[in-house]
């Protein structure tokens, strides 16, 4: 990565950390997990698409408050979640004791040195990592997530849309996880899950 570069991914996180923290700072869960059936019908499916297996090595990013962390470690026997909000990450070390939390921005983050995963989540994250600012590294994000798989390891996307333009913006997510050498396993909207016109598509991905 350039100096230049660096420093506008460096300025790109500064503005996310703030916003975030700011938002998780005005009061918990601002993000109605606890009130919203939308919500807990979106984390039960995406629960449901990594089930019936237990996976080895499991990272999740954008974890927030660890609502959905609180599932993947029954799920695991090692979670490891980030987020870029500090004030998120507290709440969910409390919630989940037994996964590890990393204070960390996606978009420059990187694993330990040899270290593979068989399962990644992103859930409604990587809307906040596609800025014009910083498009030639959110670009170079889909080749260096499915890296971080072993073969045969999945990928599991969880992003909301609004309507159908919304819906072809997170279709294109996926299109370029394939690009980058992920195959798609299944991919559908959550059945029965909706708030105020948003629902949630669901796509898992596999490395070859
Ligand atoms: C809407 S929440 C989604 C939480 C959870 N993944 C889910 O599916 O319910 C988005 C989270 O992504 C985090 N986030 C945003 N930009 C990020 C970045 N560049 N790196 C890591 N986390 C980021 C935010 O702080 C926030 O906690």
């Amino acid at each position: 990565m350039s100096l230049w570069s660096g420093l506008r991914v460096r300025w790109q996180a500064f503005k996310t950390r703030r916003k975030m923290n700011r938002q998780f700072g005005r009061r918990e869960d601002p993000f109605s997990y606890g009130r919203f059936p939308y919500e807990k019908a979106r984390l039960e499916a995406m629960q449901a698409a990594l089930g019936g297996r237990h996976w080895g090595r499991v990272l999740e990013a954008g974890c927030a408050e660890g609502h959905f962390t609180e599932r993947l470690v029954r799920l695991a026997d090692r979670v490891t979640a980030l987020d870029i909000s500090s004030v998120a990450l507290a709440r969910a070390r409390r919630r989940v004791p037994s996964a590890e939390f990393q204070e960390a921005d996606l978009l420059s983050w990187s694993p330990p040195p040899g270290a593979l995963y068989d399962a990644v989540v992103l859930g409604d994250v990587l809307y906040y990592l596609d800025r014009p600012g910083v498009a030639a590294e959110f670009d170079a994000l889909f080749a260096r997530v499915a890296s971080w798989l072993k073969p045969g390891g999945r990928l599991l996307l969880a992003h909301g849309f609004g309507g159908g333009a919304e819906l072809a913006h997170r279709r294109r997510f996926r299109e370029r996880f394939e690009a980058a050498g992920l195959a798609l396993v299944r991919e559908a909207p959550v059945e029965g899950a909706e708030l105020g016109g948003v629902r949630c598509l669901l796509s898992v991905l596999e490395a070859r």
